[in-house]
């Protein structure tokens, strides 16, 4: 189509107009506005940048398109208002995905009179195109009425490069507004405070109290075992006492004769101070370690009315016999070992699904771009390989872990094609980037339990020597998980594949990191890493 030829003045007013849209769009992309803030702003720039009288932007909601912002005089109760099938001209671009002018909508048989009935506004023209994103429909954008010019070719490209970018800004805001909602639902879900304090190792916990148990009662031997539902046999979790390594290998099956079995079942206590007089009690398993069993103590371990195992106490010292103060002491051990097993077995399900929810989110993000796919979970494997280096406790390793996973999670308000760009990025694009930690900072703010992990995420770009961003901390003033995630993440990014160019081998890597210790990087970090990373890959 010929373009017409516009008086200079006018062109270079237009020139800038759309300037400042495309501007203000890649600019929203990276900010926390909400999805009827952005569409409102947009449609109002348009206007206005295109001088026309009307403009709407109409979204498809289950499979039903509707107009989401109305814009200009009379427009308002069309916010909401439902559009048919193919239903107008704006019905019919959604339905074909083309864009279309009408000069004059009286010459056209798609066009219905049904909205301006019910705004009293008198369309004459339409300049419509469908907004796609990967090849779906998912609304379009008109405008109605020109103040000068009539709609022209030139107008229609603009609009549909215009409809291109605001998709893309349509999809973050989607993708941010759903992000913070499984965070804050997550919120209500996991008390990962309580994870992360309470994530001493079930074993260490149950061993100590059981260790206490067996100097209060005076006995031999003392075991621990809890139902597996799957099975229904009874698994030593504990087994202290002379055999107890030899013992805690067996299963023993809850419907087989045994006294374990006999308490698992009946949920009552026994006290059985002759076991050779007892027709209950199963010789095979001690006679399999070469243990003698004299007598037993054993109770169950119960969860509100759930038999979850039992404990068993054996051989009293010194030919002593048990008794009903003996197993007092031992039903209100076994009463603690319930509830803390209980807690622990909760917190490791939380732990799961929590890990779970994140891995799938970060997924979700790194979906929008082709080469970040799978960085925040190598970034985690390098940070947790230098954790482990340097002896974090099993709790600070789980804060690592989470606060690497997510580190980048402020990525999601970085426009689409800025991460996979292969020209150098503008001024414009590069602020765009390194407002992600912050970003990030701000969508885990709302979730009070992993607060925690904010200033990890918010400072994993900050180097050494200073120079880094957002707050150009230095020294070990940077907190240590974020310089222990720099490293993990420029490794990364160094050995992955980028649009730009190849990634580089892990030795030239890792010469890369040497040679910015002590600038970009902690220098006894930087060392530990390039240690760790050699001794486990063999270089
Ligand atoms: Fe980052
Ligand atoms: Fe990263």
């Amino acid at each position: 189509m010929k373009k017409k030829i516009m008086d200079p003045e006018e062109e270079l007013a237009r020139a800038k107009g759309e300037l400042k849209i495309f501007h203000w769009l890649s600019r929203s992309c990276s900010s926390d506005v909400s999805m009827d803030e952005l569409l409102d702003k947009f449609t109002d720039l348009l206007l206005e940048v295109m001088k026309v009288e009307a403009g709407s932007i109409l979204l498809q909601r289950d499979s039903r398109l509707f107009f989401k912002v109305a814009k200009g005089k009379k427009a308002k109760p069309l916010k909401e208002t439902a559009v048919k099938h193919g239903e107008g001209i704006v019905g019919w671009v959604v339905k074909t995905g083309k864009s279309v002018i009408v000069r004059d909508v009286r010459k056209d048989r798609r066009f219905t009179t049904k909205f301006d009935e019910i705004t009293g506004f008198k369309t004459k023209s339409i300049l419509a195109v469908p907004l796609k994103m990967k090849g779906r429909i998912m609304g379009a954008i008109e405008i109605l009425n020109p103040a000068r010019e009539p709609f022209s070719g030139g107008s229609l490209e603009f609009l549909e490069s215009l409809a291109s970018q605001v998709v893309i800004a349509i999809e973050n805001v989607y993708l941010l507004e759903e992000t913070k909602e499984r965070f804050s639902e997550m919120n209500a879900l996991f008390d990962v405070s309580h994870i992360i304090t309470s994530s001493i190792a079930q074993e260490t916990l149950l061993n100590s109290i059981m260790r206490s148990a067996t100097n209060m009662l005076e006995v031999e031997a003392i075991s621990l075992l809890l139902v597996d539902g799957l099975t229904n046999e009874l698994v030593f979790k504990v087994a202290l006492g002379e055999k107890g390594r030899k013992i805690k290998e067996f299963r023993i099956p809850i419907d087989e004769t045994s006294i374990a079995g006999w308490v698992a079942k009946n949920g009552k206590p026994i006290i059985v101070n002759d076991v050779m007089e007892d027709t209950r009690f199963n010789p095979h398993y001690g006679q399999k370690v070469d243990f003698r069993t004299k007598s037993i103590l054993c109770v169950p371990l119960k969860i509100k009315d759930r038999i979850i195992g039992v404990a068993e106490a054996i051989n009293k010292k010194d030919d002593e016999r048990f008794d009903s103060r003996d197993q007092d002491l031992f039903a209100t051990v076994a009463n603690q070992i319930a509830m803390a097993s209980e807690n622990t077995k909760l917190n490791q399900d939380l732990e799961i699904m929590l890990f779970g929810t994140v891995a799938s989110l970060v997924t979700a993000i790194e979906a929008k771009d082709t080469y970040t796919k799978g960085h925040s979970e190598r970034v985690t494997e390098y940070a947790l390989m230098l954790g482990r280096a340097l002896k974090l406790s099993e709790d600070e390793l789980v804060i690592l872990r989470l606060s690497s996973l997510l580190h980048d999670i402020g990525k999601i308000g970085v426009m689409e094609g800025v991460l996979s760009k292969k020209d150098p990025l503008t001024e414009e694009e590069w602020k765009s980037i390194r407002q992600h930690p912050a970003t990030g900072a701000k969508i885990l703010e709302p979730v009070k339990q992993i607060s925690n992990i904010i200033p990890f995420i918010l400072h994993h770009h900050e180097r050494y020597d200073g120079k880094g961003y957002p707050d150009c901390m230095s020294g070990e003033g940077i907190p240590l998980f974020s310089r222990i995630i720099a490293i993990g993440d420029t490794f990364d990014a160094m050995t992955s594949d980028r649009p730009y160019r190849k990634g580089l081998s892990a030795q030239i890597a890792l010469g890369e990191i040497e040679k910015n210790r002590g600038t970009q990087f902690d220098p006894h970090l930087a060392e530990v890493f390039i240690q760790t990373y050699r001794g486990s890959n063999e270089l």
